[in-house]
């Protein structure tokens, strides 16, 4: 006999039986719920999506108890120790690993899409000289859809793949020229001579020298560092990125709207926070009397819990290690000692334990970025650009999906019934 769920409705004593497929039942079919003919039928309530599934999805893979996290079935330490970005991006994008062949004519497609029109190069000019990096990220990307007309065909598959392209070659020159309108630094144009995270760094650092070239072990701790922002699963900005795309959107506008939803400070801007939080801290001696404000709940241990895990989150795991590397390189940075300690005592005490709170992404990851010379302010724009490839993803799937349609959620109705309208002079 299939699986099922057997409901019975107690205003009618009717019952239901409703097919559990994959361990979920279809809202849809909820709707045979009614009591009069007349009715709509039963909707469920699920504000936030704590417990809805939006979508099937073989992209990636989170076990929150386990603190598993896998892209395509390849678990993340295994991507993070043996790929590079580039060839995660392709492994994401199209379900597997490419073989060398094809991760050459990849790297080469994405080359070719580096430089940004003039014109793009115009528009950021004309923002503020304090203008917010994720700002003008957001808007640049959204004003690309002008110069890339073609994009709105989004059923098109040649086209959606220059543009997935596109996107994922000018993530990195727009974010650089972001950094460097905001510092009053002219912008550096993208060397293809570099592979993927060193020219990003050249964009932003390269100053008078021509020859700079960053160091090895910056780039390839970036390149890690990118391979474990890459996708999430339905998260919110990815949530906003199919909402968006699911009104067939061209891919520009809907990434810009994807972007703008990892802005705010609940989803890209944690690791802010966290150094935030550690200044605040000052020294280690301090560490146990934060604990013990913490514990009373008037504060939060940034850095510490995700929603999904709840085990230690595999890529502050990753993170911690390429740590040590950058600041054998760059010299240790002082808040680290104040986040070991911090950990350590967190890892050790019962409040911390019976919730199942352990370092996130995000514990580690602001201590880096900050050791190799990048502002706070670039922090949400760093994780944009890796995770352009996860919303591409994520957003070419769902037009694939036969199952997909516009997203438009229901609601619960609580204003006013009908009334009639009042003249002002008698309100
Ligand atoms: N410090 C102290 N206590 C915490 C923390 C924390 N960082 N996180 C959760 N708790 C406690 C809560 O007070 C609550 O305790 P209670 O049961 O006594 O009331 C319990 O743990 C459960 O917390 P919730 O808020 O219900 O957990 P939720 O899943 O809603 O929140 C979140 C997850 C938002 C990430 C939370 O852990 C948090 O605020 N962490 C700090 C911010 C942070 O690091 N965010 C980055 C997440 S990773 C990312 O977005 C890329």
């Amino acid at each position: 006999m299939a699986d099922t769920l057997t409901v019975t409705d107690n205003r009618t004593g009717k019952t239901y039986s409703l097919p559990i497929v994959d361990g979920t039942i279809r809202a849809a079919d909820l709707r045979q719920i009614k009591v009069t003919e007349a009715e709509f039928g039963m909707m469920s309530y699920d504000p936030g999506f704590l417990n809805t599934a939006s979508t099937r999805s073989s992209i990636t893979e989170i076990d929150g108890d386990l603190g598993v996290l896998r892209y395509r079935g390849y678990p993340i330490e295994q991507l993070a120790e043996h790929s590079s970005f580039l060839e995660t991006a392709y492994l994401l994008l199209n379900g597997e690993l490419p073989t060398a062949e094809q991760l050459s004519a990849w790297e080469l497609s994405i080359q070719q899409h580096t430089v940004v029109h003039e014109n793009v190069k115009q528009l950021m000019e004309g923002f503020r000289y304090d203008a917010h990096p994720m700002g003008m990220f957001i808007s640049t990307v959204a004003g690309l859809s002008t110069f890339y007309t073609e994009a709105k065909n989004v059923r098109d598959p040649v086209s959606r793949n220059n543009q997935i392209c596109r996107l994922i070659a000018k993530a990195p020159t727009i974010a650089a020229f972001s950094y460097r309108h905001c510092q009053g630094y002219p912008y550096n144009y993208p060397n293809n001579k570099l592979n993927y995270t060193s020219n990003f760094l050249a964009m932003m650092f390269k100053m008078v020298d021509s020859s700079y070239e960053p160091h090895p072990v910056l780039a390839k701790a970036l390149d890690i560092l990118f391979i474990l922002h890459a996708d999430h699963e339905q998260n919110c900005s990815t949530n906003a990125m199919r909402a968006i795309g699911s009104s067939e959107a061209d891919p520009y506008s809907a990434l810009a709207g994807a972007a703008a939803a990892l802005y705010g400070p609940l989803h890209g801007g944690a690791n802010e926070a966290v150094l935030k939080m550690l200044a605040e801290i000052g020294d280690v001696k301090n560490v146990a009397s934060f604990i013990d404000q913490v514990k009373l709940g008037k504060c939060r241990l940034m850095g510490f819990g995700h929603r999904v895990y709840k085990n230690y989150d595999p890529r502050a795991k990753i993170i911690k290690r390429t740590a040590d590397e950058v600041f054998a390189v760059t010299g240790r940075n002082p808040l680290l000692e104040i986040a070991l300690e911090l950990e350590k005592i967190a890892l050790s005490d019962e409040y911390f334990i019976k919730r199942k709170l352990y370092p996130n992404v995000d514990f580690y990851s602001g201590l880096i970025y900050q050791a190799m010379g990048l502002p706070v302010t670039m922090f949400p724009v760093l994780f944009a650009i890796p995770r352009t490839v996860g919303w591409l993803a994520q957003w070419a799937e769902m037009l694939e999906d036969s199952e997909q349609k516009i997203a438009r959620p229901r609601q619960i109705y609580t204003g006013h019934a009908v009334r009639d309208f009042v003249p002002i002079a008698e309100r």
